[in-house]
């Protein structure tokens, strides 16, 4: 490990001006954090920043939708963004926007460089157009029907039912789904970047050791492939930064999201006073990287480093790539309530035990992590509260009851302090590379090793016996000391817990101190609560009732990284249907006779909110599922509804609708059927299940 000072620049993603910030973006921002934390406590000058990427297409739709000018918009989720930042301890020294002067200037430079070596191509390109909104429209934003399956209602891009990936003019019966009109196609001029001119380069840079084995591994797929032309230009109307000497054409917001690191940096240097040019200009004094996840390594890894290029830049050090986040094993999914919000989560549980349970669980590579929820209970509870925290709480009191808040002048085991210190080199070693799974693995073991201690030495029982005062003290500083230097190594991960300690401790937490001796100490603060499961509880439940709510980020690259798009009907829609009941018996049928009831008639139908909390296909059944629904009684019931061709199980999974809950059961060939669903639509595939408006919960009367 070097102790030489370097000089770093680190960057993590920028998050799209038009959404929360979500778990999803927490593992990225929490790994850069924790990583930066421990390089400024190993006394590296190290630099973080980021900003909001606040162009494109989506931005400028959002604000339309709300009724506001992009300018409000991105201003607000600016103030949104940066105080959820703020309340997970991502500590950012400087947080910008892409809508700002210096990127604006640096977009313009280095598409001023690429254009004097010849490297903007002209080509003109056919795309789907809307023609009531008179905007071409990126992939994202024409639905159709899946050329493959027939799914309706599936992105231009890809389907999220059968998983086909195609171009939009492959869909069938394409909508625009701004407008809603047919879209057209429209010949425009676009602007290139000649990517194949940067190939040597590109080879060179990603075989010098910056990148992963995985993610060179994919490069080296992508050069066998061929590179492509990257398309740099979007046409009028657009939220970005105008082209020079161009008519009403603009830089696609994946050129200028990048640059955004450069100006957030060179805003940070205006106001330190800091050189700019000695991080950005050569790489010969200072680093950079950049930790981004697995789905935007094209951008960073090709056409990053040849804008850096084109502009007269560095090249990063290092890109650093993580994988997705999956809850309870899947993908994050609105409908089971597990697309949760970073404000969600902070209204329910403390952010260091999340923080704590992504350190425990992130390595160096690629591979998904994931958050299962039982184990981030029972882990934050055994090992930060069980094992950390228990140290100090079983050793601070006697200090300041029966010592005056001092510590002993000698250390009652020398050799298991200095075990302590030895380690910090090999979890120094892991925090480095990134493998904080093992930081933490060694760090726990020092914890399973400082209770062990306080367990053969017994203060509770030395605290009852005459003449014992001495050796109470002596093991009481042992443990707290030994605790000092745990807090010391989980200070990257805690910072939050660190600093309380610090003050109840009375002294910092050097990486690995000198013991602290005839040293006065603060009165004992309780460090951190358990975990009770039903906080977790809540915040799915939480999270599942702000579905009418959430507006599904749409990004302007082909798959968003970690958000699904809600397979949820909106009532509203739902309601311009004739009602009609999913039966038992049969698929829905849409046009039964209406015969009038009276209102006692109406009053004996018992209709309740009813939570999905199983769907399964039934064998030997083409057209049922078979539902497990809650409705707040002891046992769930099954029903037997006919919306097989409408639904794949998964996507009903953890959703509200209606259910007829006093039909009288009926005895079905594949088991017993234990009410109704209710339903709108013609049948087969167009079937709406009814789903009731937010904050409705299983079990409630509908009247
Ligand atoms: O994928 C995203 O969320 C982008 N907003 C990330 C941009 S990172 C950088 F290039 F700016
Ligand atoms: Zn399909």
């Amino acid at each position: 490990m070097t102790t030489t000072n370097r000089k770093i620049l680190v960057t993590s993603a920028l998050p799209y001006a038009n959404g929360a910030i979500h778990l999803g973006h927490l593992v990225e921002y929490i790994q850069t954090d924790i990583w930066v934390r421990f390089q400024k406590r190993r006394g590296h000058q190290c630099y973080y920043v980021c900003a909001d990427d606040a162009h494109g297409t989506p931005i400028m739709l959002r604000a339309q939708l709300e009724n506001i000018s992009p300018e409000q918009l991105i201003a607000r989720v600016y103030q949104e963004h940066r105080a959820d930042f703020a309340d997970f301890a991502i500590g950012f020294d400087n947080y910008h926007s892409t809508h700002s002067p210096e990127n604006k200037l640096f977009a313009t430079q280095i598409y001023q460089g690429l254009k004097a070596s010849n490297q903007i191509l002209r080509r003109t390109i056919r795309q789907a157009y809307d023609p009531v909104k008179q905007m071409f429209l990126p992939d994202r934003f024409i639905r159709g029907e899946c050329p493959r399956c027939g799914v309706k209602d599936q992105y231009g891009d890809n389907c999220e039912a059968c998983g086909a990936t195609y171009a939009p003019t492959e869909l069938k019966n394409p909508v625009s789904a701004v407008s809603g009109a047919t879209p057209i196609e429209k010949e425009s001029e676009h602007l290139f970047v000649d990517l194949a001119n940067f190939e040597p380069m590109l080879r060179e840079w990603t075989g010098s050791g910056a990148l992963q084995h995985e993610v060179q591994h994919k490069l080296n797929e992508w050069f066998e492939t061929g590179l492509q032309a990257w398309d740099i230009s979007r046409d009028a109307p657009y939220f970005g930064f105008e082209i020079p000497e161009e008519t009403l054409k603009y830089f696609y917001v994946w050129l200028d999201a990048p640059i955004g690191y450069i100006a957030s940096f060179k805003n940070f240097c205006d106001k330190q006073q800091l050189d700019f040019d000695e991080f950005w200009k050569s790489d010969s004094q200072t680093e950079l990287y950049h930790f981004i996840g697995k789905d935007i390594m094209y951008f960073h890894t090709l056409f990053w480093p040849a804008l850096l290029t084109g502009g007269g830049f560095r090249k990063p050090t290092a890109v650093f790539v993580h994988g997705f986040l999956t809850v309870n094993g899947h993908k994050m999914s609105k409908s089971r309530g597990t697309f949760i919000n970073a404000r969600t989560y902070l209204n329910h549980l403390n952010p260091e035990y999340l923080r704590y349970y992504f350190a425990a669980k992130l390595g160096a590579g690629v591979e998904d992590v994931d958050l299962n929820l039982d184990d981030f209970v029972n882990r934050v509870n055994a090992d930060l509260v069980g094992k950390v925290v228990n140290i100090a709480s079983r050793c601070a009191g006697f200090i300041t009851k029966r010592f005056h808040g001092q510590l002993a002048a000698t250390l009652a085991n020398p050799a298991l302090y200095q075990e302590f210190i030895a380690k910090g080199e090999l979890i120094a070693a892991s925090y480095e590379m990134r493998e904080y799974s093992k930081a933490v693995r060694d760090i726990m073991a020092l914890a399973d090793l400082a209770n062990q201690y306080i367990d053969e030495c017994k203060p509770w029982v030395l605290a009852k016996q005459e003449g014992k005062e001495a050796e109470l003290q002596a093991v009481c500083s042992q443990g707290l000391n030994l605790f000092r230097v745990l807090l010391g190594y989980l200070a990257p991960i805690l910072p939050v817990m660190a600093q309380t300690v610090e003050n109840f401790l009375n002294a910092t937490l050097p990486w690995q101190p000198e013991p602290l001796l005839s040293h006065t100490i603060n009165p004992f603060q309780p460090l951190m609560q358990r975990v009770d499961k039903t906080q977790v509880e809540a915040m799915i439940a939480d999270s599942t009732a702000g579905l009418a709510n959430t507006t599904t980020p749409v990004a302007e690259k082909p798959t968003t990284p970690v958000a699904e798009t809600p397979t949820v009907v909106q009532a509203t829609k739902a309601a311009k249907l004739k009602p009609v009941v999913a039966t038992t018996k049969s698929a829905v049928t849409s046009d039964a006779a209406v015969a009038t009831i009276t209102y006692d008639d109406f009053a004996k139908i018992d209709l309740r909110i009813a939570k999905i909390v199983n769907a399964e296909a039934v064998e030997g059944a083409e057209k049922l599922l078979r539902l497990t629904l809650e409705i707040g009684e002891a046992q769930p019931r099954t029903v037997f509804a006919g919306i097989k061709e409408a639904y794949s199980p998964e996507q009903l999974l953890g959703r509200l609708t209606v259910m007829v809950a006093n039909l009288a059961p009926r005895k079905m060939r594949f088991g017993l059927s234990e009410g109704m669903v209710l339903a709108a639509g013609p049948g087969n595939t167009e079937i709406f299940l009814l789903q009731p408006d937010e904050g409705a919960k299983p079990g409630m009367k509908v009247k």
